[in-house]
């Protein structure tokens, strides 16, 4: 009989597996983190230390090998995400896949089928559909303050991501489109209820990071959903002064404006600068707006903890492989309407895609 708590590996020890430790340490009563894998030496030793993590790996499949391991996060480069999905099914553990879930559809259709096969859940680590001010936006659409919901607009922004793999197509898939985008995709479907996407009309550039990648630095991207709402999804990595993520939603009857950052933060003027202000935030001297409790507006605790209840069978998935393949679709429409000039309609199957940019670049 598994102990009450939910046992958990992360794979990784860089930004984002700093915050699901950080996360789980926040809402301890349904998880533990027992151990953390990643392959510099030191690195995961560092995570470990700062979280009291008892058991540290080099090998992530040697961490595969410990048997009270129920659940594994994966908080890695994008191209490995399938690879490791698919060791942790195999190894019988439950799995956590940060976004995007995968490089190409193909791979997120065997992450699905593997995880399936094995008995163990697909968690999409799509924390906007557990950040605690667009839930309640999605709650009063639900009570019907903005009557018939005809625009959901999502914009996620920053001056561009703190790791070099982010940069490399070849580890990342995609640009700012992909590594925001996704967000952005995920959010429309999922607070207009899933219906389907019916086209994808996207405008990609690469602005002011042409030295430093290949990939989009910028994006606009229009979704058409069955139901006939809009989704209008913004993304960035040429947006200096720290992160801007909001939401902004249109009905026949209503509307709200949710800005994640600025209704938390504390409007700062400071001649000599602090700390720190919020995520990808430069500098701290003049006006800045630092946010608290950052983890918690962000609903990564919500989601992992969401997560762990869901392998004790407590609750059902709201975050699955199958939401993540929904955006790998139109990401890929996304990059072929950039390169085309035109709306790309869905189901959109091209094969042979070795990393959705392809579709831009190459065309
Ligand atoms: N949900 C969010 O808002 C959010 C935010 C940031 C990053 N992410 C996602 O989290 C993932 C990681 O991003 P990050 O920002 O933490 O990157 P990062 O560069 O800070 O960390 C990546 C980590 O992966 C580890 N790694 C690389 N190869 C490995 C291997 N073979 N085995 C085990 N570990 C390996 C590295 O050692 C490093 O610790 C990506 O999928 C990214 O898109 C999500």
């Amino acid at each position: 009989m598994p102990s009450s708590k939910v046992k958990v590996g992360i794979i990784g020890s860089g930004f984002e597996a700093d915050i699901h430790a950080a996360s789980f340490r926040i809402m301890s009563e349904d998880a533990e983190v027992v151990a953390v894998a990643s392959p510099t030496p030191g690195h995961a030793a560092a995570l470990a230390a700062r979280y009291s993590i008892p058991r540290v790996f080099l090998d992530y499949r040697d961490m595969l090998r410990e048997p009270d391991i129920e659940m594994v996060t994966i908080t890695a480069p994008t191209a490995l995400h399938a690879a490791m999905t698919l060791d942790i099914a195999r190894a019988h553990k439950h799995v956590v896949c940060e976004k995007p879930l995968s490089m190409t559809i193909e791979e997120a259709d065997e992450m699905i089928g593997v995880c399936r096969r094995e008995g163990v859940l697909l968690l999409y680590a799509e924390e906007l559909f557990f950040t605690p001010k667009y839930v309640r936006a999605k709650e009063m659409a639900a009570q019907g303050a903005f009557g018939k919901v005809h625009l959901v607009k999502q914009s996620e922004k920053h001056s561009g991501p703190h790791s070099p793999w982010f940069w490399d197509m070849e580890q990342a898939g995609g640009g700012a489109l992909m590594d925001l985008g996704c967000h952005g995709i995920a959010f429309c479907y999922w607070f207009l209820d899933r219906p389907k996407i019916s086209s994808v009309y996207c405008q990609l550039d690469t602005l002011a990071h042409g030295a430093r990648t290949t990939g989009d630095d910028h994006a606009l991207t229009i979704l058409e959903f069955e139901n006939g709402a809009l989704g209008l999804v913004e993304n960035s990595w040429v947006k200096p002064g720290g992160m801007d993520d909001r939401v902004e939603v249109f009905g026949d009857a209503g509307l709200t404006y949710a800005n994640l950052h600025m209704g938390n933060a504390l409007p700062t003027y400071s001649e000599r600068g602090y700390g720190y202000a919020v995520e990808k935030a430069a500098s701290t001297a003049g006006w800045s707006y630092p946010v608290y409790d950052e983890h918690w507006n962000y609903g990564l605790p919500h989601e992992l903890r969401h997560f762990a209840r869901c392998v004790r069978g407590l609750e059902t998935p709201q975050a699955t492989g199958e939401d993540g393949r929904v955006v790998m679709e139109a990401l890929y429409a996304g990059y072929a309407s950039a390169a085309q000039g035109r709306k790309i309609a869905l189901p959109f199957r091209p094969s042979g895609v070795k990393k959705p940019i392809d579709l831009w670049r190459r065309a």
